[in-house]
Formats: structure tokens, sequence, C-alpha cells
């Protein structure tokens, strides 16, 4: 497999793993195995990964959407998410300045043709990351539950594509769902966490060389640490709670990691 360079597990076939909801437990005691069989730093981004499948733009979208990170109005009805991951060149550089345009269905099915109610864009940040607040998409006629998103690195074409979440009953009937597009979504406090990240067609040039993940930030939190559930650490300046006791590992940082870190 190309997710496999080593022969091991990498992360993000893991996400993929965890995407059909294989138990946290198993995917950990995947990690232990591929760590023993290779000491080699888990890989954010794998080298030779397939760009994000593109999709049909639909009927919905709208250009001039305002700039912003949260969609959320107030009294906005619906399960409140939050989707949060990175977008990497071929290379697995990650691309800062991407413009990530974001449309979807509000919690009935109905998308808002006349303002820009739950449409919003914005700009991945330093190491490519991007957060976006939302409700869950209501369904509608014919579709499974998505969202929709344009990106585009600078200078770049444009990727219109979809997003979808694992478990929906309606994924094995409509003929657009792709499973490369499925996000990982977890319950969390209050609401739905969800995590994707985008590889768009952008060569590593000269000054930007290919790497295995991020900058990391400063904290208390380092890999190869046991940590029990309830645990505390801080990354980057923020504070997350260990939902789940795991040993950590680079690749595994609080942030992207949804289903083992909240933030508090
Ligand atoms: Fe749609």
């Amino acid at each position: 497999m190309a997710d496999e360079p080593n022969g091991g597990v990498t992360r993000k076939s893991l996400l993929k793993a965890a995407a059909i909801a294989v138990p946290v437990p198993l995917l950990l005691g995947a990690v232990a195995r591929a760590q023993a069989a290779s000491l080699e730093p888990t890989p954010l981004c794998d080298d030779g990964d397939d760009d994000t499948p593109p999709q049909i733009e639909g009927p919905y979208f709208k250009p001039s959407s305002p700039q912003r990170t949260s969609l959320l109005d107030p009294g906005m009805p619906g399960t409140r998410l939050t989707v949060s991951g990175y977008v990497f060149g071929t290379g697995c550089q990650p691309l800062t300045g991407v413009l990530l345009d974001f449309w979807q269905a509000d919690n009935s099915g109905a998308y808002d043709m006349s303002g820009y109610k739950l449409r919003g864009h914005q700009y991945t940040g330093a190491g490519g990351a991007f957060t976006l607040t939302t409700v869950v998409p209501g369904l509608y006629p014919g579709r499974t539950r998505h969202i929709h998103v344009k990106a585009q690195a600078p200078n770049r074409p444009v990727l219109t594509t979809q997003l979808y979440f694992p478990g929906e009953p309606r994924n094995s009937t409509d003929s657009l769902y792709d499973a490369r597009l499925l996000m990982n979504v977890r319950s969390g406090s209050g609401g739905r966490e969800a995590s994707f990240d985008f590889v768009l067609d952008v060569p590593a040039g000269p000054g930007t060389p290919p790497t295995s993940r991020p900058p990391a930030p400063g904290g208390t939190w380092a890999p190869n640490t046991a940590y029990p559930a309830g645990a505390q650490v801080t990354y980057g300046g923020v504070t997350y709670r260990c939902l789940q006791g795991h040993t950590s590992m680079a690749g595994w940082e609080p942030p992207n990691v949804p289903a083992l870190w909240q933030r508090v």
C-alpha cells in the first residue's frame, strides 16, 4: 500500500481506519506494532499519497462568501461541529495561505440562496492548519450528509470537493459519495469534532522542502509518554485533556488527534 511505505501503519491510514469505526485501543495497538517495526516518526502526510479527489460543485455555491472561521449565528439550530486539519502539497509540505471556502445545508437540509448563512471562507495559517466551526448539515433529498468546499493554494487551480461523515446510512446509496473524502468524526462534549487533511496538487519547490509534520510548538506534551485519561497537557499555548489513555507519539500531537485530546 502507498500508505505504508515502511510496512507499518501511518497516521493517515490510521485516521482512515478510524473513519470506518475501528476502536481507538486497536489503533493504538497498531501504532505500538508500527513503532516496534520502525523507529521513524510517523509522518503526518504520506509521500506519494493521492491528491484530495474533486467532486462536483452542485447547484448551491455562491461566490463572495464572508471571511470567517465560524459559520454559527446566534440561535442557529443544530448540532455543533468543528472541522479541523491541515492542507498539504504533494510533497507533504504544509501550505500556508490556502483559500478554503465552505458552504453547506442548514440543520433542516436547506441552503441559504438569498444570503450567506452557513457560507464562509478562510485561509490556512502557518503550518497549513485550519479550523471551521459550524453545525452538522441536515439531509436533503438524494444526498447523504456532506459539506462542500473549494480549496485554492496561491496561484494554483481551485479544487472543488465535498467532505463526508462516517456511519451515515445514505453513504451507501449516494452515487457521489467517496470514502476518500470521509472525515474522522467523534462526539465531543459540545457536539461533534471532525478532522480532515487536504492534499493539493502543489509540488514542493526548492524553497519549500518536504516535511513530515508542521513545526512543533512548545508545551508540556511530549512523544513516547504514557498519558492516562484525564491527564492535561499544553501544546502550542492551548491546554488539552486526554480522553483515552495511550502512549503518545510524533504525528499524534493533541491538535491532530481529536479522538484522544480535547481542548479545555
Ligand atoms: Fe450539497
